[in-house]
């Protein structure tokens, strides 16, 4: 049997397309975690900022030599980059076999065949508009407790500093039969108890596929598979997030009490210039409401900073709108340019120390804020999905709260993998929380 190694960077999004890629491989391949080993190398790459575009060309150089020693070695690229580059990859690095588009690599199997047929690499670039995604079963992992599943791709929001739009086309919700198929297969063939829905934008699920139903609707559908446990779904668009789904995320006991809503950034100059469209007061508003109707909710954030034109009270403002909202957790991000995005043209590009030192100062202040957020757990109840060992302490078991939050725990029992359980929160860590069971959850 032939071997495969996929190494997978970016978003949700492309770990669930390496997964797909990989049933899709089965039986002929199977996977392996040593690239000297392998038969196919494949980088699923992404190329939402510069860095980590830059990742997948240091990683394509590893792989050169590899490549020399064993000629039969195939190579591919698939993801985002390999959207955006198409044939310039292979013009840079001949030595590259596949290059596969975020639609093209469901056809990874004839483009191998064809490959060693034609001798020469293939590359698979285009981009449908109405591009319908078939429907993979049949797992790379039997056995699991968690599960992506797409529900949406591309994405047609067109944020002035963002690449996905270019490189995954545009929104294309599956319909509901093929999700709720999907999900059933994980639950009763993979033994999965949480399923993370993923799209560029969830909350607009449907919304041009009428007969689909809207986001909650589906939630609702989701729900009711026997078995499943727990549900989560990223990323949420502010601009987007109704009442009706609130109201569901509040009232369902299988969707999780955490959103990611990211706010980006928090002046309203920015956000236009950025083409969000909301403004800060309508984020506020947005947040209130759900914390009425679902207090106990933890709300994570993505923010950008250095912006163009961005000044020294715009970022204040950023700051303002961590302390008010006080989210349990942001992934903070320096601006930068990329291509296709309208924002790469925009004058008054912020200084990169001054980018440096705004991350930081967002660093420095959304740390106090998860830490006392953090530490407000200490001395309470959680209930946990059971993931297996801690990586840390193999006495110890892992898991997350229904907000989202890490916890390692001591068990009198280490055969827990898949169980909702009582845990005693004793300390808090900088990103994840220490317990002990208390008892099973019903
Ligand atoms: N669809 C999601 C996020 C997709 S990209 C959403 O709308 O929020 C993930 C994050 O990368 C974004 O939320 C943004 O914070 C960041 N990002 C995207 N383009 C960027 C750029 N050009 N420079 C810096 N950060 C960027
Ligand atoms: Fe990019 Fe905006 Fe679409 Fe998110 S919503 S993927 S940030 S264009
Ligand atoms: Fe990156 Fe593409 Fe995801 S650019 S963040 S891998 S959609």
């Amino acid at each position: 049997m032939k071997k495969v190694y996929i190494r997978t960077f970016g978003c949700q999004m492309n770990e669930k397309d390496s997964e797909v890629v990989l049933s899709l491989l089965q039986p002929d391949f199977v996977l392996t975690e040593e690239p000297e080993s392998a038969d196919l190398i494949l980088i699923n790459t992404c190329s939402v900022r510069e860095k980590p575009q830059h990742k997948l060309y240091s990683e394509i150089g590893r792989f050169k030599e590899l490549k020399k020693k064993r000629p039969d070695l195939l190579i591919g690229v698939m993801g985002c980059v390999a959207q955006q580059e198409g044939e310039r990859i292979v013009e840079k690095y001949p030595y590259v076999d596949l290059v596969l588009g975020t639609q093209a690599f469901y056809q990874i199997k004839s483009a191998i065949e064809r490959r060693l047929r034609e001798g020469k690499p293939v590359v698979l670039t285009e981009l449908k508009p109405d591009f319908k995604p078939p429907l993979v079963l049949g797992s790379s992992k039997p056995k699991r407790v968690k599960a992506f599943v797409n529900i949406m791709q591309g994405c047609d929001n067109f944020c002035t500093y963002c690449i996905v739009p270019y490189v995954r086309g545009r929104e294309v919700s599956r319909p509901p039969e093929d999700i709720l198929r999907e999900v059933e297969y994980l639950v009763k063939e993979e033994g999965v108890k949480e399923v993370t829905l993923l799209g560029q934008n969830v909350n607009s699920y449907g919304l041009k596929e009428k007969s689909y139903g809207d986001f909650a609707s589906l939630l609702e559908k989701v729900s009711q598979i026997d078995g499943l446990l727990r549900i989560r779904f990223t990323t949420s668009h502010p601009k987007d997030l109704t009442e009706r789904l609130m109201r569901i995320i509040a009232e369902n006991p299988k969707v999780c009490k955490h959103i990611h809503l990211p706010l980006q950034a928090g002046s309203n100059r920015i956000l236009k210039l950025m083409n969000r469209k909301y403004t800060r007061e309508e984020y506020i508003a947005k947040v209130e409401r759900l914390r009425e109707l679902c207090p106990e909710i933890a709300i994570t954030s993505d923010i950008i900073v250095g912006f163009p034109g961005e000044t020294e009270d715009d970022f204040l403002q950023t700051i303002d709108m961590l302390e008010k909202v006080r989210f349990h957790e942001i992934f903070s991000f320096k601006y930068s340019d990329r291509p296709f995005a309208v924002a790469k043209n925009f004058k008054d590009k912020v200084p990169e120390e001054i980018k440096e030192e705004r991350l930081k100062r967002v660093h420095e202040a959304q740390a106090k804020i998860t830490a006392e957020i953090y530490q407000s757990y200490v001395g309470k109840e959680v209930e946990v999905l059971v993931e297996g060992r801690s990586e840390r302490d193999e006495n110890q078991l892992t898991g997350r709260t229904t907000t989202n939050v890490i916890v390692n725990f001591t068990a009198p029992r280490l055969d827990l993998e898949g169980k909702l359980v009582m845990v005693l929160i004793e300390s808090a860590g900088k990103h994840s929380l220490k317990g002990r069971y208390v008892r099973a959850s019903f």
